[in-house]
């Protein structure tokens, strides 16, 4: 059964409902790579084959749109997002350190979407140093522009679960129908052309650099991206397979 991720989208104090599975070395990942690569896709994935938890500020933020009357910052971040820019770093950092939580969570995590500027990973350093934790690796997924848009402009995402689907490469059995849950399926505003272009050119200038900054510190695994879904898990569960086989060698 996968966990309902609540003590995410709530924060503070609030607690899952379907826990993960106590693991004794459990998986702590970040996702890295450009809008639309299949971060969110591979997450999915992933945490059922990992046992781990989705951790998505997006789903965070988007989740938070849907509040009747959100504080100013909220609406100025959920404006932005909107545009295809990113939200402050401040928001974004406070809104992972009321998580906290989540990433001592004794299932592990995966980042998806944090950290994506800088500051925001020298943030995350030293909240898992506050905490005795460390990152096991750093999946960065790369796919060439043409895809990326390809990809964008055909996802439909469910309402209610978030499930992610895409109309020709990841169709749903009944259209416009969660397979999951039974969702409607929306296309996400920031899927329009004019925000894609945006999202697109603050990803080159703002996150591309962090691709540097885990290789230097031997965290980082490129993964490509272009293949099917389960060919690109298969290729991730792989590269993790041999890092945690040189940790332990
Ligand atoms: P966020 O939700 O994080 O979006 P993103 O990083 O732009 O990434 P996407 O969710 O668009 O793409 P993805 O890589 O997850 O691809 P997916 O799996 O869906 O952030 C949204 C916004 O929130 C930001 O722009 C910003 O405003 C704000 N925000 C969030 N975090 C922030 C932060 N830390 N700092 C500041 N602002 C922040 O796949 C895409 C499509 O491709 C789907 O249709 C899927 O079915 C299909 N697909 C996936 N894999 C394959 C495959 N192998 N073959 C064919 N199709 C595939």
């Amino acid at each position: 059964m996968q966990n309902d991720r609540m003590a995410w989208f709530r924060g503070g104090d609030a607690e899952c409902s379907v826990p993960p599975p106590k693991r004794r070395h459990p998986h702590r990942l970040v996702l890295l790579g450009p809008p639309g690569v299949g971060k969110g896709t591979q997450a999915e994935l992933l945490c059922k084959v990992l046992k781990t938890c989705h951790l998505s500020t997006g789903d965070v933020f988007r989740a938070a749109a849907g509040q009747a009357d959100p504080n100013p910052a909220l609406a100025w971040a959920l404006d932005a997002m909107k545009r295809g820019e990113l939200v402050s770093d401040d928001l974004v950092v406070g809104v992972v350190a009321e998580r906290t939580r989540c990433l001592q969570c004794w299932g592990g995590f995966l980042l998806d979407g944090f950290p994506r500027t800088a500051s925001q990973a020298v943030a995350l350093d030293t909240i898992l140093h506050e905490h005795d934790l460390s990152l096991d690796a750093v999946v960065h997924y790369d796919l060439s522009i043409d895809e990326l848009v390809g990809r964008l402009s055909g996802r439909r995402t469910c309402r209610q679960c978030k499930a992610i689907y895409h109309v020709q490469a990841r169709p749903p059995r009944v259209e416009g129908t969660c397979d999951a849950c039974g969702g409607g399926l929306v296309q996400r505003a920031d899927d329009q052309p004019a925000a894609i272009r945006v999202r697109m050119e603050i990803y080159e200038t703002e996150t591309k650099p962090l691709i540097h900054y885990y290789a230097t510190t031997g965290r980082l695994l490129t993964v490509p991206a272009d293949g099917a879904t389960e060919a690109v898990l298969d290729q991730t569960l792989q590269a993790l397979d041999r890092k945690r086989q040189t940790v332990t060698l």
